[in-house]
Formats: C-alpha cells, sequence, structure tokens
C-alpha cells in the first residue's frame, strides 16, 4: 500500500463494497455535521463538486445551500494546465457532462467567481490523513488552487476512506478539517 496510486485502487474498492443504504445514511450524517459547523453558517459563497460514484452526495447539500439563499460555485477544470475556474451556479440545468459523468458548469450560462469571493472551500478527495493531507484524483487541481487560496478548506469522506498515513510530497497542501458520518476532525492542530 505504498503509493498514492495504489491506495486510489484500494479505497475505491472499500468505496465499491459500500451498500447502497449505507451511502445514504452516511451521506446524510455528513451533510449533518456539515451545517452544524459555524464555518457552514457563516459562509455565503460555497465552493462544492458534484458528486459522482460514491462520493458523499453533495447534492442534497447544494439544495440545503439554495434553501438558505447561500451562493453555491462549481469548478471548470481545464485540462491543459490542470487549472480550475469556479462559476457561479443557481440550478443544476446550468450544468452538463464533460467526460464519464463528470458534471461543470456550462461556462456560457454562469458567471467566473473569484478565489477571494468563495467563503468556504469543499475540497474532493479518495482519501485522507488525520492531517488532512489527501489523495485526489491525480490531476492535482485543488493543490495548485490552495497555493492562493487562504479561507477555509476542508473535506467531506466517509470513514473507510481514512488511512494511517498518505504518501505526500512537496505540492500536496492538506485540508483543515475532515467531516465523516461519525466526527468532525480537526486536522489543523
Ligand atoms: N502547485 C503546483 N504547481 C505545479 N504542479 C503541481 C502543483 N500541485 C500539484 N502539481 C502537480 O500535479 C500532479 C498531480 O498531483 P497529485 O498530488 O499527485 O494529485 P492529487 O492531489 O490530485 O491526488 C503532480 O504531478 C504535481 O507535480
Ligand atoms: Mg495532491
Amino acid at each position: 500500500m505504498e503509493g498514492k496510486k495504489e491506495l486510489r485502487t484500494y479505497i475505491k474498492t472499500l468505496l465499491n463494497e459500500m451498500s447502497d443504504n449505507t451511502y445514504r445514511t452516511f451521506s446524510e450524517n455528513i451533510s449533518k455535521n456539515l451545517q452544524s459547523l459555524l464555518l457552514w453558517k457563516q459562509a455565503n459563497t460555497i465552493a462544492i463538486t458534484i458528486s459522482r460514484g460514491r462520493e458523499v452526495d453533495t447534492k442534497s447539500i447544494i439544495l440545503k445551500a439554495w434553501k438558505e439563499n447561500k451562493k453555491i460555485v462549481i469548478p471548470k477544470c481545464n485540462p491543459q494546465t490542470k487549472e480550475m475556474v469556479f462559476h457561479h451556479i443557481e440550478s443544476f440545468d446550468q450544468l452538463e457532462e464533460v467526460y464519464f459523468g463528470l458534471m461543470e458548469p456550462k461556462i456560457a450560462e454562469t458567471a467566473v467567481v473569484r478565489p477571494e469571493e468563495i467563503d468556504l472551500l469543499i475540497v474532493p478527495g479518495i482519501c485522507f490523513d488525520s492531517k488532512g493531507f489527501r489523495i485526489g484524483y491525480g490531476g492535482g487541481y485543488y493543490d495548485r488552487y490552495l497555493v492562493n487560496f487562504t479561507k477555509p478548506a476542508i473535506s467531506l469522506a466517509f470513514s473507510c476512506q481514512l488511512v494511517n498515513h498518505i504518501p505526500k510530497e512537496a505540492h500536496d497542501i492538506p485540508v483543515t478539517k475532515i467531516l465523516t458520518e461519525h466526527e468532525v476532525i480537526t486536522c489543523d492542530v
């Protein structure tokens, strides 16, 4: 279980073994944990991704945010530069599938939102350690974005996505909290 690639494969297997019921119940618990945070309550603009497969469900989180009049911004990735730009969406109709179920904002219909305007960044990932280091999908998009991002960046994960040790590289930037179905882990202590 040494490299990032092996860990990605191993955790994806665990996630696929989770029952649909467990997936739904745990996602709801994580959503409740998120809404209990002062960070959530105080955030007006929240950056998040559209979940797919066995990622913690974010669609219900987005609906809750809209109900509370919060602004939701979603990344548009540039595969050439491996950089992303967040766009403000007000409806799921403003999304389009780019590849393999990955939903991104329609750029002609949605305004760009600068990093300074984002109050809370929810960072996706495949696995995490208790210090907030993560293994993402391998593009390094969030490591690049976090270089110039000063507001809270946190992650949502099922507890089976937590591991004791993450192989770290110099460019990897940790998140400050991880919310699981059981607990809120504070990483920056
Ligand atoms: N701030 C950065 N500047 C330049 N390249 C970066 C930066 N952050 C990450 N990278 C590059 O992106 C690639 C993927 O990063 P990695 O941490 O393995 O992916 P992920 O975080 O998505 O799991 C690596 O080759 C890494 O060198
Ligand atoms: Mg990384």
